[in-house]
């Protein structure tokens, strides 16, 4: 098996388990602590891994905010905000979208074969461009991840990753926070789709801390052996 980075998976949901509303507008699921919790998480890590969905629908800067926090990584002589990632099959995504217009740390696009050329054309001013085979497979992309110094990789969504990720056994612990209200529409993304999960009714996964955060809930799961308790 191919070494690969300790992955922690992080998202929020809304009670009945949404990710976002019916609509594409993003949709506010966390609060200001929560988000002031999401941005020590980052800053720990050597990158943060989003889909393609996720650099479209939301155009996320995906950088650690808090100076304090960039300043630390910067002494430690890493870039202000970690590394960041994205899987796409149809490459058809924007250079100056925040995910690759903001931050000075290092872009990489992990592209299916067939859209190779598109994206180079798109996207290699901007990022590093990789070949992920004929259908992306998260495993690959963690070890080309491993190989090029990524130790702790970030998961930040959306539905169709994270359910990659938590099928294919690549992820070593699970944040979820529950905000209070529902959705109510099975319009709105899931937190996964469907899938074989190692974690079912006859193996349960470990919920190793829950912790109240102003109004929302963290629920963070033990996902491997490798877990490591402190957070
Ligand atoms: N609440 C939260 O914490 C949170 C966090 C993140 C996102 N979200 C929400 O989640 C929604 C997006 O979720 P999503 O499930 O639609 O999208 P996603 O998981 O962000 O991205 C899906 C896209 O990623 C690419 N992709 C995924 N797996 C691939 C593979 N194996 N090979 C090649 N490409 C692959 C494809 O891109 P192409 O289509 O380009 O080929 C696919 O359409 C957004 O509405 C966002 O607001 C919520």
């Amino acid at each position: 098996m191919p070494e690969r980075p300790y992955t922690i998976l992080s998202c929020s949901i809304s009670l009945d388990g949404y990710l976002g509303g019916p609509t594409g507008e993003r949709l506010v699921l966390s609060n200001d602590a929560d988000l002031c919790r999401v941005d020590h998480v980052r800053a720990e890590c050597d990158a943060i891994l989003v889909g393609a969905g996720t650099v479209r629908d939301d155009n996320p800067r995906l950088l650690v905010r808090d100076p304090v926090l960039r300043e630390r990584r910067e002494a430690m002589g890493l870039a202000a905000s970690p590394t960041k990632v994205t899987m796409t099959r149809h490459a058809q995504l924007d250079a100056d979208s925040n995910f690759f217009a903001t931050g000075d740390s290092e872009k990489i696009v992990y592209c299916a074969t067939e859209s190779l050329l598109t994206a180079r054309r798109r996207l290699a001013h901007v990022a590093t461009v990789v070949d992920g085979g004929p259908d992306v497979e998260v495993q690959r992309v963690s070890a080309d991840l491993h190989d090029r110094g990524v130790r702790r990789l970030m998961v930040e969504g959306g539905g169709r990753v994270h359910t990659q990720f938590l099928t294919s056994a690549a992820a070593d612990e699970l944040h979820l926070v529950v905000a209070p209200f529902f959705v109510g529409s099975s319009q709105a993304r899931r937190f996964v789709e469907d899938g074989a999960f190692p974690w079912n009714p006859g193996h349960r996964a470990r919920l190793a801390e829950t912790r109240q955060i102003g109004d929302v809930v963290l629920l963070r799961y033990a996902l491997s052996h490798r877990f490591q308790e402190s957070a």
